[in-house]
């Protein structure tokens, strides 16, 4: 009898072994890469069609993954498809799909499980399949374990299961998903071994925990580590602000101490697909343990309490100047959710520009990554991005600095500005018409 673990083994180290990433966004796209600059042939599968279009046709729809890096994925052999029968071509299938809040902000599986229902009429013996999206603990085992065990196959004999939590942070150039440790559980010893074996063919080290449970926490550990410590510094900037005090000022100072001490930044609120939705997951399953998140939920507060305080702030400025948000001109700058990035999921930014519209504002926006406000599930705004100029900056009552990206010219902003409200300590020095928000 075959041992299917020790050839699924040997095809992944010979490179034999045929690579399928379910999910070809941020995540998704980066890894099929990652593979094929590892000599892996990597079918993509999406269910948007025009992503899949425009990987064929060697275009990239990501900001920071350039057209010739698409060029190289298929130079290596790379399609990407929408016809999930080619499943049963692969020998790794790694799933990296949206895992939002639905409008209760309850964890929304839909499409996780989804994904995980197509691939199931496709499934063959000596498969892996690795969950990579976020999600609460117990998502593996409640939900693709008992899915994929319904196809008769046995979970750590015939079929291979592992969770592995993505940690990509697009924009950030001094990682790569290659040198980004990578923490990975497995539903039985096989399972973690197989998939072990997989991700240290690509990625320089693999972390180990002892189940799939342990390492969808690990995941979530760390966004909620940095969703309450956002929290924290917005709370203190609200202090600091009523005590005349800079908070970026003292955030650099209390920097200085070598140990004990990791700075966090305020801002006009929690942007991204990450913090602001996944600290929820966990919320909502440990009701089911009957314990309630209290950490999580005052953070959650806080961070989503920053978009009408920077309005206070707007309004404020507005009427020392005897003028009134109804009918001013008020230019946002940056739309994307953080600097030099194009992704404007969960972006404060939205709420702002919402929040000056109905206040009765003339809004515009400018963001060099952002040139079109893009149709969003909640929101449709026909914008476009502004062309920054002395002039065109001159021209507005107000210009509201939301995301703080490189390529804005402050100096040239700061000049011809009228009034500044500045969320994110770009202006460090005191000026008449900057205001810290
Ligand atoms: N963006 C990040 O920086 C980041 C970082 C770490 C973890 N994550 C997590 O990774 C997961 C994916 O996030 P993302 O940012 O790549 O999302 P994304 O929206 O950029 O990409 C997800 C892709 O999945 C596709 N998709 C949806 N349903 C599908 C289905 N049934 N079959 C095939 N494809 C389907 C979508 O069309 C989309 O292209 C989420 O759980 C997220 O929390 C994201």
């Amino acid at each position: 009898m075959i041992d299917l673990h020790q050839e699924l083994a040997r095809r992944l180290e010979d490179r034999s072994a045929v690579i399928g990433v379910v999910g070809l966004g941020y995540v998704g796209l980066p890894l099929a890469i990652r593979f094929a600059d590892e000599r892996y042939k990597v079918i993509g599968f999406d269910v948007d069609v025009e992503k899949v279009s425009a990987l064929n046709a060697g275009a990239s729809y990501i900001e920071h993954i350039g057209a010739s890096q698409i060029q190289r994925l298929l130079a290596q052999g790379f399609e990407a498809t929408t016809d999930f029968s080619a499943i049963t071509q692969l020998d790794a299938i790694i799933i990296c799909v949206p895992t939002p809040l639905n409008q209760y902000r309850e964890p929304d599986l839909s499409f996780v499980v989804n994904t995980t229902e197509s691939l199931l009429p496709y499934l063959k013996p000596g498969q892996l399949v690795s969950l990579e999206s976020t999600t609460y603990p117990g998502t593996t085992d409640e939900e693709l374990l008992p899915r994929l065990q319904s196809t008769g196959h046995v979970v750590g004999r015939d079929l291979f299961l592992v969770y592995s939590p993505e940690r990509e942070d697009p924009g950030n150039k001094r990682f790569t998903t290659k040198s980004i440790p990578k923490v990975i559980g497995g539903c039985t010893p096989a399972c973690l071994s197989v998939g072990m074996t997989m991700y240290s063919a690509v990625i320089d080290r693999v972390v180990p925990v002892s189940s799939t449970k342990a390492a969808e926490l690990t995941k979530l550990l760390e966004n909620i580590h940095r969703a309450v410590n956002i929290g924290l510094v917005n709370e203190l900037k609200v202090v600091a602000d009523r005590m005349g005090i800079d908070i970026h000022e003292v955030i650099l100072a209390a920097s200085t101490k070598p140990f004990g001490f990791t700075a966090y930044y305020p801002g006009p609120g929690l942007g991204g697909h990450c913090i602001p939705i996944d600290p929820f997951y966990l919320t909502w399953k440990a009701r089911e343990f009957g314990i309630n998140t209290r950490f999580i939920e005052l953070a959650g507060e806080v961070n989503a309490s920053m978009p009408r305080w920077v309005i206070g702030k707007v309004v404020h400025a507005l009427n020392e100047r005897e003028q009134s948000v109804k009918g001013s001109k008020i230019l946002v700058l940056g739309i994307a959710y953080k600097k030099n990035v194009d992704d404007m999921r969960e972006s404060p930014s939205v709420e702002l520009i919402e929040l000056l519209l109905s206040a009765g504002a003339h809004v515009d926006y400018s963001d060099p990554h952002v040139p079109c406000f893009p149709k969003m599930r909640r929101h449709q705004l026909d914008l476009s991005s502004v062309v920054l100029s002395p002039e065109s900056v001159a021209a507005y009552d107000l210009v509201l600095v939301a995301t703080d990206h490189d390529r804005f010219d402050f100096g040239m902003i700061e000049k011809s500005a009228r009034l500044i409200v500045d969320t994110r300590g770009v202006y460090r020095e005191p000026a008449a018409h900057i205001v810290k928000a």
